[in-house]
């Protein structure tokens, strides 16, 4: 990968809809190359590399995309590999894994979804690799995370961000050890990675509440999260804070009702601290909510779903800093362009 500018080969006989994808992806910061047939693919494939290969699974009826991904695993076994097939989906994903790909997806394809599986999986790659410092870990996932999640939902842009920055406060003004507080603001940035591997990433975005079966598939995030993290030695921990995040003080969490101190020191930190900073963001069906109404809020929690020891560190943080931090979703969604829809005061 050439910097940030991931190399991407576009593959389908439908011209239109790699000149539409190509155009998009190229807005995003991929250099892109397209490719009409199996054949030219397999051109393209000797004659350079690519960081990743996007091709259809079916040409004019015939199914050459299989020739795609074995001259790939040939010329390219590191290349990721991403199907896109008009097949049903658990059909579609039980051949594209035996045949190798990475991941596929269904047709048609949001480009957005494209965009974000293609940085998921180059980074991924990249993540795998073996002896990468814990920095090298931190620079990786907090790109990653700012590509994915935060593209395809753009109201949660710098969420990640800031709920690190409020984690290693709470942590320092706690006595929690340095070593421990690193690998927090780790589970900080990425505690909701677990979400871009969701069936439907459409629901993210979704206006008004879920279904309860929508908010089910949402249940699995943190579990789903830590397992992607992958078993690096050094994300041990920061598997285990993310898969907590949603775990309550008085056991009424998900997805193992842990309770008290069952749930780590740090987990219980990151609980409290992605609780605020999503309700002090505005969102396609709420406002954000005031700084009056946020205290309340936190203060008749202290003891039920949030550890009294942690609340009572955040509630003296925020009386110095609580306008600053209430305020700061708002400034970082203008800071990256967005103009929320149906702008209204905070109450
Ligand atoms: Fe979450």
């Amino acid at each position: 990968m050439d910097g940030l500018q991931p190399r991407v080969l576009l593959v389908d006989d439908e011209l239109g809809t790699i000149e539409l994808m190509g155009a998009i992806l190229g807005r995003q910061g991929f250099r892109v190359t397209l490719a009409r047939s199996s054949a030219e693919a397999i051109r393209e494939l000797t004659a350079g590399t690519f960081d990743a290969v996007v091709t259809d699974v079916v040409f004019d009826g015939r199914a050459e995309g299989g020739e795609v991904l074995a001259a790939c695993r040939d010329l390219h076994p590191t290349t990721v590999v991403i199907l896109m097939t008009g097949y049903p989906k658990i059909e579609g994903a039980v051949s594209a894994i035996q045949g190798g790909a990475v991941d596929y997806l269904q047709k048609p394809v949001d480009p957005v979804v494209l965009a974000a599986t293609i940085h998921r999986a180059v980074r991924e790659r990249a993540m795998a690799s073996e002896g990468l410092a814990f920095q090298e870990l931190v620079d990786i996932l907090s790109d990653l995370v700012a590509q994915t999640i935060e593209r395809v939902d753009p109201y949660t842009a710098g969420h990640g961000e800031r709920t690190r920055r409020y984690c290693r406060q709470i942590a320092q003004d706690l006595g929690i050890d340095s070593r421990t507080t690193e690998r927090l603001e780790l589970a900080a940035i990425a505690h909701d990675y677990g979400k871009i591997y969701l069936d439907d990433l459409t629901f993210l975005t979704k206006k008004g509440p879920l279904t309860p079966a929508e908010y089910k598939e949402v249940q699995r995030h943190p579990a789903v999260g830590a397992e992607r993290l992958g078993s690096h030695a050094q994300l041990e921990e920061v598997c285990q804070f993310v898969a907590e995040h949603h775990e309550r003080w008085d056991g009424t969490g998900y997805p193992h009702r842990l309770k008290g101190e069952e749930i780590s020191a740090a987990g219980r930190v990151l609980g409290v601290v992605e609780v605020f900073d999503s309700l002090s963001t505005r969102r396609s069906y709420k406002d954000p909510w005031g700084l009056e109404k946020t205290m309340e809020f936190f203060e008749a929690q202290s003891g039920r779903s949030f550890d009294p020891g942690v609340i009572d560190v955040f509630l003296k943080l925020m009386e110095d800093h609580g306008e600053e931090w209430i305020t700061a979703p708002q400034r970082d969604l203008e800071a990256a362009g967005i103009v929320p829809e149906g702008v209204s005061q905070q109450n």
